[in-house]
């Protein structure tokens, strides 16, 4: 009766992988219960996303052939792109289909712009081809582009690149407030990520919430449709921060690191897993997100529908 904080299917996002040339699906080592799909049975996910009443889901391609330009991300017919008209075909009206605008899953550098020819990430350069990312995911029909690659000015870029071409109905769920973080770890392998190093010199310092909240607001002033602040649990007072100073949506991601310590901890037997997830969740929202990205979404609403 006193509840402050409501859970809700409607309220959560389920990311969902699909692999180039997979035959069969593919379990992800460090992130126990998730897969890379095969374009067969991203659609059976996908349907039952829908199924649930979830929010939506965000799809990512791992291609076959990676290059230094991330060529399979604009190509119509690279994985993701395919993906996204298979997915917004089958469930299209029940959910928001959301595409991951990023290059780090299709550059054999692993990072999510284009390089100088000394190997720095080109910002300006990289705008043009997030431009012509999300024109190729537009014509393959999605609904809502998130970007994630953390550019500066890639909003605004995307925006305006969308609306020149007629695609004003195409939202935006702007990763914005984006943390250079460990607890993206096992995603890499989710992706099959090829990335050396790390991408400090374009993710946020974990030492600043003040500009991550600036960040949220440049967004918002460049067209972003919904705000998001991620990973999630170790940056609650962001969420907070982000909530209060913008009049749109707020999201959170609950990224795979955090989805694998719960899942780590409880096949060890050393937490009870159901309420860990619930209060995880529960927590994300009470903090302020009105959305949550979360590899648990479909089971959680199993659970909340039971
Ligand atoms: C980049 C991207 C990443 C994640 C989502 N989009 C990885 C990164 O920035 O290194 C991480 C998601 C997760 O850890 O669950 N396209």
């Amino acid at each position: 009766m006193v509840a402050e904080t409501t859970l809700a299917p409607e309220q959560l996002v389920l990311p969902l992988f699909v692999r180039e040339g997979a035959s069969e699906s593919r379990p992800i080592s460090s992130m126990p219960g998730v897969v890379q799909h095969t374009r067969d049975s991203l659609l059976k996910a996908a349907h039952e996303a829908a199924e649930l009443g979830l929010g939506g889901v965000v799809l990512f391609g791992i291609p076959e052939h990676k290059d230094a330009q991330g060529s399979g991300a604009v190509d119509p017919s690279g994985v993701l792109n395919l993906a996204i008209t298979d997915v917004v075909a089958e469930v299209g009206d029940a959910l928001t289909v959301v595409s991951d605008l990023c290059l780090d899953e299709f550059t054999d550098h692993g990072h999510c712009g284009v390089l100088t020819p000394d190997g720095r990430v080109d910002n300006d350069r990289t705008l043009q081809v997030y431009a012509e990312m999300a024109l190729a995911q537009a014509d393959a029909g999605i609904d809502m582009v998130g970007p994630s690659g953390m550019m500066d000015g890639q909003v605004a870029a995307i925006r305006g690149a969308l609306d020149g071409a007629g695609h004003a109905d195409v939202a935006i769920l702007a990763y914005s407030a984006k943390y250079a973080s460990a607890f993206f770890g096992p995603f890499r392998e989710a992706v099959d990520s090829s990335l050396q190093g790390d991408r400090r010199t374009y993710q946020q310092d974990p030492a600043n919430a003040r500009e991550g909240v600036r960040e949220a607001l440049l967004d918002v002033a460049e067209g972003a449709d919904i705000v998001m602040v991620k990973p999630a649990l170790g940056y609650l007072d962001v969420v907070r921060r982000v909530r209060e100073a913008v009049d749109v949506p707020v999201a959170a991601y609950n990224v795979s690191g955090e989805y694998s310590m719960v899942e780590a901890a409880a096949a060890n037997g050393w937490i009870d897993r159901e309420r860990a997830i619930f209060e995880v969740l529960t927590s994300i929202r009470r903090a302020g997100a009105d959305v949550v990205l979360t590899y648990w979404a479909a089971e959680v609403a199993r659970l909340l529908t039971r």
